[in-house]
């Protein structure tokens, strides 16, 4: 099995380690354009192989010919964002660079199954669906498993329990939209609203849409990546071990929640090809109309993104 990933900036570099210790596929490709980078980084990461035990190769590149018939695809490229920047400020930018890549990576790997990580994530998942022609379900991005372990970290800080004994599902877009849905939060199987003050819980919601705005604060160039890479590695081997898992995934929609012809943040199971199927679970009426309205607004620039990649 052979995986690509486009970008080998921290986030890139952070998702194909991770993929290359797990041990799970034969070969990982690293293509970014900056000359050399990738090589190097390949070449350090594969001198670790016995150190920590892993035979997947890791080739770096700046092109494509050696991305030919990957079984997964992740783009990473494009700018992250600056301090005091919203996602939406990178969507010209970025779109001109994910349809470029997409376009790249589709001649090789027309039966690749791709997930998009690059900023703003509903618009450039959108953006790529397009520009592919591959059917919806071969093309998803990632947020909402990063939006999700932040979420539980903030609800294990605060209750003091493990972050791996909470339950919960970050939904929406990637962005102001986001809805994190404290009904469906359970802290060692007890539901978050009997645990934590609804104040407290809206502290931590709000803290969760703005919790890659605090890293990229700090950082103060670049922005978040080893939860990220987490998250996009998660789905990686959801894929390739074909597990049908429930991820938080941005996913097409046709009529489910009510919503469709759009890509938004929803709990789908993830296998080998793909979206296997969207999941819908009992929301509250706020929580669905909270969930429509993330539609409408990632609806209203998908329709523009159309024509900028
Ligand atoms: C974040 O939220 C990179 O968008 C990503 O940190």
């Amino acid at each position: 099995m052979k995986i690509t990933v486009v970008g080998a900036g921290f986030y890139g570099s952070s998702l194909v380690q991770r993929i290359a210790e797990a041990d799970i596929v034969d070969e990982v490709v690293m293509t970014d354009i900056i000359e050399d980078k990738s090589q190097g980084l390949a070449l350090d990461m594969m001198q670790a192989r016995s150190i920590e035990g892993f035979e997947t190769r890791i080739i770096g590149t700046n092109g494509y010919d050696e991305t030919e018939g990957s079984d997964v695809c992740v783009i990473t490229a494009g700018l992250p964002r600056k301090p005091g920047m919203s996602r939406m400020d990178l969507i010209e930018t970025n779109a001109k660079i994910v349809g470029d890549v997409t376009r790249k990576l589709v001649a090789g790997s027309p039966d690749a199954v791709i997930i998009v990580v690059s900023n703003p994530l509903d618009e450039m998942t959108a953006l790529c669906a397009q520009v592919s022609g591959f059917p919806k379900h071969r093309v998803m991005g990632q947020a909402g498993m990063l939006d999700t372990a932040r979420f539980k970290h903030f609800v294990a800080e605060r209750t003091g329990s493990s972050a791996s004994r909470i339950e919960a599902m970050t939904l929406g877009s990637h962005g102001d939209t986001m809805v994190p849905i404290p009904s469906q939060v359970k802290v060692d199987g007890k539901p978050l609203l009997e645990v934590l003050e609804a104040d407290v819980v809206d502290g931590i919601v709000q803290k969760t849409r703005d919790g890659g705005a605090e890293i990229v604060g700090l950082l103060k160039t670049g922005s978040a990546y080893y939860a990220p890479s987490s998250a996009a590695a998660a789905m990686v081997k959801a894929v390739v071990r074909d597990t049908g898992e429930v991820m938080p995934v941005c996913a097409w929609l046709e009529g489910q929640y009510g919503i469709k012809d759009v890509y938004l943040g929803v709990p789908a199971r993830i296998g080998r090809e793909g979206v296997k199927e969207i999941v819908e679970l009992p929301l509250s009426d706020d929580e669905v109309e909270a969930l429509r309205t993330a539609a409408e607004a990632v609806r209203a620039k998908q329709a523009d993104v159309a024509n900028l990649g």
